[in-house]
C-alpha cells in the first residue's frame, strides 16, 4: 500500500452509519459559514465525523495542489489543521517530511498523533490560536486549509498571512492557502489576495498576473477548481449518504513563494469549455482582467489545436488577450499546464 492509501485507509469510519448522522450536524455549520470561534472539534462525534468525509477532501485537494507545483521538502506547518488532512497530504508526497499540527481543539491534535503513529509519519502538535501565531522554527510548506476563513476578520486573516511569510518559511519555502469553492469562501479568499499584495504578497499560483483579481469584478464571479480525483470507495459511499452525486475536488487556493511567473502572455481557464454552435468558448484570467477566449469552428488549426483540450485550471500562454480574445487559425496556443477536462459544471 502507498503512503496515500495508508493514509486514507486509517481514516475509513468505523460506523459509517453514525459518521452520516453526526454529519448532519456538523455539514450544516460549514454550510451555514457558523464554526468561527467554537471549538466544536472536541466533540467526538464531530471529530469523528470530519477524520471521515473533510479530512479525505482536504487531503485529496491538497495533494492535487502539491503536484501541481511540484513541491518536495522536510518540514510541513498545518496551520488549523484537525487531525491533519492537509499536512498528510504533504508527507504523502515527501514522505520523510516532519509533520507540525497547530489548532485550538485538543481533541483534533491528539488525533492528529494517533494518526501519524497509525501510518508511520513523524508529527508534532502544538495548541495555538490562529490570531496569535508565533514560530519557534521555519517550514518548506505552511498550509491553511479551510481555517483562516474560521477567523472573524479579513484584518485577522492578512495579519496571519504576513506572520506565516515573514516568520515561517525557509527560503524557497511555499505558503498554500486552501478554502471551499464556493462563491462567498471563494470572493473572500480574491478578497484576501487582492489585499495582500498591497502589503507586497503575490501569489504564483493559480494566478497568472500580480494585478486585482478579475474575478471580483462581476459579483457573479469566483475563482474555483473542481478536480476529478479518486477516491476510496466507502468515501463515495458517504457522498452518496449525504446526497452529493458530483465527485469532483472543488477548492479555491492560493500559493506563496518562489517567484511569481507573471506576464502579459499567461491565461488561467477559469471555466468549463462553453460550446455554441459553430464556437467554442472559454472564460480567462489574465494581467488584462477577465478574458473571453472564442474561437470560431473554422479556424481550428494546428497552432490552436491545444484549444480543445483545454478545462477549467489550464494555464496557456499566448498573445497578449484582450477583453474578448479572438482565436485564429493563426493563433499559436501553448499550453503551460493542463489540469482537467470536464464537460459541464
Ligand atoms: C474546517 S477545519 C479545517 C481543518 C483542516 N485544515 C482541513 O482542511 O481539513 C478548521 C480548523 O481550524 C481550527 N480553528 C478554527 N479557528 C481557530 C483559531 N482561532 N485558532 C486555532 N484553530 C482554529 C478548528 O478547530 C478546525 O480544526
Amino acid at each position: 500500500m502507498g503512503s496515500a492509501e495508508r493514509v486514507l485507509a486509517a481514516v475509513a469510519p468505523s460506523d459509517p452509519t453514525r459518521t452520516l448522522k453526526a454529519l448532519e450536524r456538523l455539514r450544516p455549520m460549514f454550510l451555514a459559514h457558523a464554526t468561527g470561534g467554537a471549538v466544536y472539534l472536541d466533540d467526538p462525534e464531530l471529530l469523528a465525523a470530519y477524520r471521515a468525509f473533510f479530512f479525505p477532501q482536504t487531503f485529496a485537494k491538497v495533494r492535487s495542489v502539491l503536484e501541481e507545483i511540484a513541491w518536495t521538502g522536510a518540514s510541513v506547518l498545518d496551520l488549523g489543521a484537525a487531525m491533519g488532512g492537509a499536512a498528510f497530504a504533504a508527507w504523502s508526497a515527501s514522505p520523510a517530511s516532519r509533520l507540525e499540527l497547530v489548532d485550538f481543539s485538543d481533541a483534533a491534535l491528539l488525533d492528529g498523533m494517533r494518526l501519524g503513529s497509525v501510518v508511520g509519519a513523524s508529527v508534532r502538535t502544538k495548541k495555538q490560536r490562529l490570531d496569535a501565531l508565533t514560530f519557534s522554527a521555519r517550514y518548506d510548506l505552511v498550509i491553511a486549509a479551510n481555517a483562516l476563513s474560521e477567523l472573524p476578520s479579513i484584518e485577522a486573516r492578512i495579519e496571519a498571512c504576513r506572520a506565516v511569510v515573514a516568520g515561517a518559511l525557509t527560503p524557497g519555502g511555499r505558503f498554500l492557502l486552501i478554502e471551499p469553492a464556493d462563491r462567498v469562501h471563494a470572493r473572500a479568499l480574491q478578497e484576501l489576495r487582492d489585499r495582500l499584495l498591497g502589503v507586497g504578497l503575490r501569489p504564483v499560483a493559480p494566478c497568472p498576473h500580480d494585478g486585482p483579481c478579475p474575478a471580483s469584478v462581476r459579483p457573479r464571479d469566483f475563482c474555483h477548481q473542481a478536480r476529478e480525483v479518486a477516491m476510496p470507495e466507502w468515501f463515495t459511499a458517504l457522498q452518496d449518504g449525504v446526497g452529493i452525486s458530483d465527485r469532483r475536488m472543488r477548492f479555491s487556493y492560493l500559493v506563496y513563494g518562489g517567484e511569481p511567473r507573471a506576464t502579459d502572455a499567461l491565461v488561467r481557464v477559469i471555466s468549463n469549455p462553453i460550446k455554441d454552435k459553430g464556437r467554442l468558448r472559454f472564460f480567462g484570467c489574465a494581467r488584462s482582467g477577465l478574458t473571453e477566449l472564442l474561437r470560431q469552428d473554422k479556424h481550428a488549426s494546428d497552432a490552436n489545436a491545444a484549444f480543445d483540450t483545454l478545462g477549467r485550471g489550464a494555464l496557456i500562454r499566448m498573445a497578449a488577450p484582450e477583453r474578448v480574445t479572438k482565436v485564429g487559425a493563426e493563433t499559436r496556443i501553448e499550453i503551460v499546464r493542463q489540469l482537467d477536462t470536464e464537460e459541464n459544471d
